[in-house]
């Protein structure tokens, strides 16, 4: 058997170290594709593969086409929208994601973003503190819920919103008031940190009405993905309102003109970053070895996010 990294955003060796073992130990082979730059040199690289570990690298159908011997795909990270789901289940291969892995390296990013933000992007000139701030967040998964935590050591007053979460509880066995609805989150958040994932009900769902309807003064904070902006809503929104600020880790595909129009009320992170951390390469990337294997020899099938 034999296992690809394919990753054009490479993981840090001590985490392809580590699966490389995790391959040894199961006595399957591994390689590693890393910074390719076509999609050819990924199609011919999986040509011979079993399993194949990638991050935010997009498996298509053209890709799965030309690995004929294909049985699992783990996205390491928790996002799969970059996975062709409906190609691998007509194919009957595997797809997981490594959820919880990389979240915490994803939550403190958030946190810094608000404190970039709130300081001027360290630039000189009075900024303002984050304690003491409304933070919503939107989506209570695995990154959500550990930016409520620390959110809530900042001395920040911490609502959230989960449309799959209808029992308050569940937020407030965290000290986290739950919000009844998007618009009463955006309405009453200082802070907005975004958790969703990209799917067709969340794409361009976030946008110049949410925003409008943001305190004096929010920040929208982006480590989810970017399809669910619609970009040009925010544009209008950070035009009329010269109060709003938006941060994001995932390069807008409008970036350069909300650079120019709104200077430090805007910023990127030039490549997404979130789960860059040698922390996370190595628990997204281990966990993603260890799945394979597991299905390999035993057929587990936790994580499986296709039928
Ligand atoms: C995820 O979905 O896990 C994050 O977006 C991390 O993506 P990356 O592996 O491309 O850094």
């Amino acid at each position: 058997m034999k296992i690809l990294v394919a990753t054009e955003k490479p993981f840090s060796k001590q985490a392809t170290d580590g699966i490389a073992a995790i391959a040894k130990e199961a006595g399957y082979e591994c390689a590693l594709l890393e910074k390719y730059t076509s999609v050819d040199e990924f199609k011919a690289a999986v040509a011979d593969a079993d399993a194949l570990i990638v991050r935010s690298d997009k498996v298509t159908a053209d890709i799965i086409a030309a690995a004929p011997k294909l049985k699992i795909v783990v996205r390491a990270g928790a996002g799969y929208d970059n996975l062709d789901l409906a190609a691998c289940s007509a194919r009957g291969i595997v797809a997981m994601n490594t959820p919880g892995q990389n979240s915490n390296a994803v939550a403190e990013l958030a946190i810094a973003m608000m404190i970039f933000m709130a300081r001027n992007q360290f630039t000189p000139g009075t900024g303002t503190e984050i304690s003491g701030k409304r933070l919503g967040i939107h989506a209570y998964g695995n990154v959500g819920r550990i930016v409520a935590r620390y959110g809530k050591a900042f001395g920040m007053e911490v609502t959230a919103y989960d449309p799959f979460i209808t029992d308050a509880a569940v937020f407030e066995k965290d000290g986290v008031k739950m919000a009844s609805s998007v618009a009463e989150l955006y309405k009453n958040s200082d802070y907005l940190s975004l958790h969703i994932p990209a799917t067709p009900e969340t794409i361009n769902s976030i946008g110049y009405d949410l925003l409008m309807s943001m305190p004096k003064g929010a920040t929208l904070v982006n480590t989810a993905r970017k399809e669910v902006i619609d970009e040009a809503g925010l544009a209008k929104a950070l035009e009329e309102r010269t109060d709003l600020k938006y941060i994001t880790d995932i390069i807008p595909a409008t970036a350069s003109e909300l650079a120019e129009k709104f200077g430090k009320r805007f910023f990127t992170t030039p490549k997404k970053m979130g789960a860059e951390t040698a922390e996370a390469n190595v628990n997204a990337g281990l966990a993603a070895a260890r799945q394979i294997v597991s299905y390999l020899k035993d057929g587990v099938t936790k994580f499986q996010v296709n039928k």
